[in-house]
This record gives C-alpha cells, structure tokens and sequence, in this order.
C-alpha cells in the first residue's frame, strides 16, 4: 500500500483539534501552539523582551508573544500579506519580503531584539525537494535577519523543512549562537520535514 506523503502546508487536517481550541481561544492560527512548546521547553519569552516576527501572519504568534512580552515589551511583526487583527499597542505588524528587507532599518527604527521567530513557510509547488531547497532559503535569510537584529545574548527560532543542506544550517546556527539545537514540536504533524532550529545566547561580534 502506497504511504500518504504529508506535504508541505499540508491542510487535510485544517479542522483538527488543536484548530478548534485555536478558535475557542481566539488565536490566529494552530501554530500558536508550536511557539507555545517551544517558548517552554527554551524559555525564549519573557516580561519586556523585545521580539521579531518573520512571517507572522495570520498573527497568532504575535498574540502569543505580546501576551509572554507584555506591556512593557514590543512584538514586530514582518509578512507578504497584511495581518488584520486587532493587536495590542505593543505590537507592529508590517507588509514586507524579507529578501527585500534591509535589517539595519529594523535596528535603527526599534533598536536591538531579544528575540527572533521564523515561522516562514515558501508558498508550495508539490515538488518535495524545490520546496525544501526553497524552504531552506528562508530559514537561511531569517538567519542572517536574526545575526543582524540581535543583541548579544539574544535568542532565536526558525523553521525550516528538512532538505540538502539542513547540515550547514545546523552548523551555522552552532557558529552563531551558544547553544543551538533542531527540534520537533508535538504539534507537527507526522511524517513532516518541519523542524524549528533553536539557538539561545547569540555570540558577541
Ligand atoms: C505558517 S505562516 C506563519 C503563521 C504565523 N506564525 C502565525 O502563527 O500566525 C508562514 C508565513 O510566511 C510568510 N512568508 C513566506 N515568505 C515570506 C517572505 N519572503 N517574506 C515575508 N513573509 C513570508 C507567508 O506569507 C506566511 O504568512
């Protein structure tokens, strides 16, 4: 018997149970749950952390991260399509590509971030291997975004579907960071590519 091959943005399970609590919720998005794992098990969050949102719509991870950042932290929110909820005043959210983005007017508009979030997903083709070439692209922008932006010591996450070159990504999240690790979340789904690489502590210089 053929095995099902879960693809990339994969919505056959779009009405699933973490859906339905993301809505009773109020949340944007299931993914919110994958920060939420995420946040715990590398405690990125925290009261007046300052955070970068790379590919942040529909918004549930700024809704989650303007709630662990609170009124006294900042949520700055970057994606192709504008969000349209209605978010805490501590949080931004800005029409943007990121291979367009200049970083250093990030830094020079709000100052250093604690933390850098990729949740960018490439827009699909079906071809499992363009798609996670393309996939590892983003990653490797959001990355190079994050060595920018952070402040020394500051932390980041990002997702990427596993193609070629996820190796190299892993060691340039080594080089880049104290501690880095690749981590699947409960809330993927299984049989995915979808990891979310984790580096805490970015190096001086
Ligand atoms: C899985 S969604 C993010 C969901 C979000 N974390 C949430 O919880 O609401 C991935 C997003 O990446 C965005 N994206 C993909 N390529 C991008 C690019 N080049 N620049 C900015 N955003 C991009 C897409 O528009 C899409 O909204």
């Amino acid at each position: 018997m053929a095995r099902k091959r879960t693809k990339l943005g994969d919505r056959s399970a779009r009405h699933d149970s973490a859906y339905r609590r993301a809505k009773q919720e109020g949340f944007a998005a299931r993914a919110v749950y994958k920060l939420e794992e995420l946040d715990r098990r590398f405690h990125l969050l925290a009261p007046r952390r300052r955070v970068l949102d790379l590919g942040c719509w529909p918004g549930s991870w700024m809704q989650y991260a303007a709630g662990r950042v609170g009124d006294e932290g900042l949520v700055v929110g970057l994606d192709l399509r504008p969000v349209e909820l209605a978010l805490p005043p501590w949080c931004e959210a800005f029409v943007a590509d990121v291979d367009e983005l200049d970083p250093q007017s990030l830094v020079d508009r709000f100052g250093p971030f604690d933390v850098v979030l990729s949740d960018m997903a490439p827009k699909t083709i079906g071809d499992a291997t363009t798609d996670r070439l393309r996939s590892e692209a983003l990653f490797e922008r959001a990355l190079d975004i994050a060595t920018m932006v952070l402040r020394p010591g500051g932390h980041f996450a990002g997702k990427v579907f596993q193609g070629g070159g996820f190796g190299g990504l892993i060691e340039r999240m080594r080089l880049t960071f104290s501690q880095s690790k690749p981590f699947h979340t409960k809330g993927t789904r299984a049989g995915s590519a979808e990891h979310y690489l984790v580096g805490q502590g970015r190096r001086a210089g």
